[in-house]
């Protein structure tokens, strides 16, 4: 009735309007975390060192980042109740629904001290959660094989210390791969933040109704774990193994992609900001075969990936609707030779991503503007009606 548009009617919500934060530019494939271009941190910065930039706004000095970085080995313990949580779980549970679980659960061991409005609450808890959540991954990677669980060794840095939980085991000492670290906390750096896509926004509504920071960041894992989201990643590699297990190739598997056949898509590709080339899809890509030589790994599904982008790329249907490859199309391949199971590929994008979904929760707890997030909706159903007889 009104003439307007479901397009008239954005994402009204105070909690997710302006940020400071991260910058996108989609047609020139843009992406700058606090100003500073993702090409140039991923070479020369560290995960932690970004999400303190992300968190507060510029670079740590040295001694901040020692401190900040103490501060999180001193937090890698989990409540022994917790690790039991873990039992109650089938080992079939999607790493994904485990986090979020977990972290929720985090939550009950601190109810009492995680004020949205109090500062000393607010970096404790993100703190924790920069310490427990690789540790709660790892431990559900653990409970999905079958093996124990390992405690925590603080004398490691952050990556190696989650990835010893994970492919460390209680017969033998676990050894540092230098080329593994890189390349893992590169990767990590490349998914911190991304502006206000769907997790951290649910992260924004979440918490802009005064829930605390352990439920926006459980409610965030969930958003993630679509398969149109985060998922994508896990999704391109069962894509690749599928094109490759039916023998079918890459160009019919195009051109059912082009009929739209069952509503298949080519996973990995597309992007409702980038109508370029994605610059973390680009640093991905580069980083692939290094990455795999240096694990002395050779996989076919990495040459299947970059012929799958070839022919798409040269496609008028994927020309036509502006698709390229996103962070999610080569990410896979790489952590697949890092030896993490399918089923982890999110849980390594959640992680990456936590620095970013509490950095935009921060911001926006700390704007005295912020209101309760409101979607407004168009209506378009029945005018008014009679009940029979009323
Ligand atoms: C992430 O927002 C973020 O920043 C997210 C993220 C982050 O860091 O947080 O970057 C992470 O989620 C990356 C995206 C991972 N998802 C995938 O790779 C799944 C496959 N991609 C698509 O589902 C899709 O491209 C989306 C969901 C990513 C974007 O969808 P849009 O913007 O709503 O685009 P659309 O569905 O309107 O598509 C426009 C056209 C349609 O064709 P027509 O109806 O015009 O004929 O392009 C087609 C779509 O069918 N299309 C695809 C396609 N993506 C879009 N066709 C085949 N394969 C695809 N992947």
């Amino acid at each position: 009735q009104t003439g307007l548009t479901a397009l008239d009617y954005g994402f009204v919500n105070t909690a997710s309007t302006q940020s400071e934060i991260t910058y996108i530019d989609g047609e020139q494939g843009i992406l700058r975390y606090r100003g500073f271009p993702i090409e140039q941190l991923a070479q020369h910065s560290t995960y932690l060192e970004v999400a303190w930039l992300l968190l507060y706004g510029s670079l740590p000095t040295a001694d901040e980042l020692g401190e900040f970085d103490e501060r999180i080995r001193r937090h890698t313990l989990l409540h022994e109740d917790l690790k039991r949580f873990f039992s109650a779980l089938p080992h079939t549970a999607h790493p994904m629904s485990v986090l979020s679980s977990a972290v929720s659960a985090l939550s009950t061991f601190y109810e009492d001290s995680s004020d949205p409005h109090d500062l000393h609450d607010i970096e404790l808890t993100m703190i924790r959660l920069l310490a427990k959540l690789p540790v709660i991954a790892a431990y559900a990677h653990k409970k999905s094989i079958g093996q124990a669980f390992l405690y925590p060794d603080n004398s490691l840095s952050f990556v190696d210390n989650f990835l010893r939980l994970n492919f460390g085991n209680m017969a033998e000492p676990y050894v540092i791969d230098p080329v593994l670290s890189k390349a893992l906390d590169r990767l990590l750096i490349l998914h911190e933040d991304h502006e206000q896509n769907a997790s951290t926004s649910t992260v924004r509504l979440v918490g802009s109704t005064g829930a605390n920071l352990y439920a926006s960041i459980s409610a965030g894992i969930q958003a993630l774990s679509g398969p149109l989201h985060g998922g994508a990643n896990e999704a391109v590699l069962q894509m690749l193994a599928q094109i490759r297990d039916s023998g079918e190739g890459v160009a019919k598997f195009v051109e059912r992609v082009k009929r739209k056949e069952d509503g298949v898509k080519l996973m990995g590709f597309g992007h409702r900001v980038y109508k370029n080339y994605d610059p973390r899809a680009r640093l991905v890509k580069e980083s692939a075969d290094e990455v795999l030589a240096g694990l002395g790994v050779n996989d076919q599904l990495l040459d299947l990936a970059k012929e799958l982008e070839q022919i798409a790329l040269e496609d008028d249907y994927f020309k036509e609707r502006r698709l390229y490859p996103n962070v999610d199309f080569y990410t896979g391949v790489i952590y697949k030779a890092m030896g993490f199971p399918m089923r982890m590929f999110t849980v390594l994008f959640a992680i990456g991503r936590l620095p970013g979904w509490m950095a935009h929760w921060r911001e926006m707890n700390l704007d005295p503007q912020t209101k309760i997030g409101r979607p407004q909706q168009l209506y378009v159903g029945e005018p008014e009606r009679r009940y029979p007889g009323a």
